[in-house]
């Protein structure tokens, strides 16, 4: 089985609240079905959750009042834009629903814990996927937190141990430094413990790569010895085809584990 995470910049336009890249997701929906082969989606919320997140300061938990309103609308955003991915996934032929993370897992304290795995492990035995989403999650000791669909991926893991783990992006790869505003930035085709290692010892880029190292590591924690985690473009038509396929293409891999 394999890991997909459809990330909120390709399924959404980051930059306008509640815009849905339906034909993006269409094309990839059915990218993955060519393929084959048997996967478990996850998805960000882009625009339907960052917005009104970083508006109301919903990613520090509980605050004051006004943030509930706030956390109920994410919420229902959230869930508005899971139902139209699980709508293209049915209408090209792969049977999925909708399953709120908050649902069969619990926060405490911004650890996501497994509560309840047993609706999740049903759903798939029947051959539905349950599709998952980065939401704000209710959290024993902060109120309520946002977990990211990365937390969601990590969590799923534990639960299925897949063969190989792909998140899909607006971007070729991991780069060392902002390829928008630097022309000497290069794009970094493995990725492994030691390297990880190596760019956060490097001084003179340390400042900008924070973003880059951070990603880096939750892309080698999901890694094992025989599982690899791979970052792809999901805006180059035929690309993640290509790699459910196992063709070589332009992408990011991390391998070998945190070891
Ligand atoms: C964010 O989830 C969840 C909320 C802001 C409510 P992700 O972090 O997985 O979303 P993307 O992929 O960055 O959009």
């Amino acid at each position: 089985m394999i890991l997909i995470k459809l990330g909120g910049s390709v399924i959404t336009d980051k930059s306008e609240y509640r815009k849905f890249n339906k034909e993006t997701v269409s094309r990839l929906a059915d990218e993955i079905k060519r393929s084959g082969k048997e996967v478990i989606i996850v998805h960000g919320a882009g625009s339907f959750g960052h917005v009104l997140a970083k508006q109301y300061a919903i990613q520090n938990g509980y605050a004051n009042d006004e943030q509930i309103p706030v956390v109920a609308q994410i919420m229902q955003d959230t869930r508005a834009l899971s139902g139209m991915v699980t709508e293209v996934l049915n209408g090209s032929g792969i049977p999925a629903v909708s399953v709120a993370p908050g649902s069969c897992f619990v926060l405490d304290g911004g650890k996501l814990i497994i509560d309840n795995e047993e609706p999740v492990r049903r759903l798939k035995e029947l051959g539905i996927m349950p599709v998952m989403f980065g939401d704000v999650v209710p959290d024993r000791k902060t109120r309520f937190a946002i977990v990211s669909g990365d937390q969601v991926m990590e969590k799923l893991c534990e639960m299925y141990d897949p063969e190989k783990v792909i998140f899909v992006s607006d971007i070729d790869g991991l780069y060392d430094r902002d390829p928008k505003k630097d022309r000497k930035a290069r794009m970094i085709g493995t990725v492994t413990k030691n390297k990880l290692d190596e760019i956060a010892s490097d001084s003179s880029v340390a400042d900008v790569t924070g973003g880059v190292k951070g990603k880096m590591e939750s892309m080698l924690r999901m890694t094992t010895k025989d599982r690899p985690c791979v970052l792809v473009n999901g805006n180059a038509p035929e690309r993640l085809y290509r790699l459910l396929k196992g063709e070589t293409v332009t992408c990011t891999i991390a391998k070998g584990g945190m070891e």
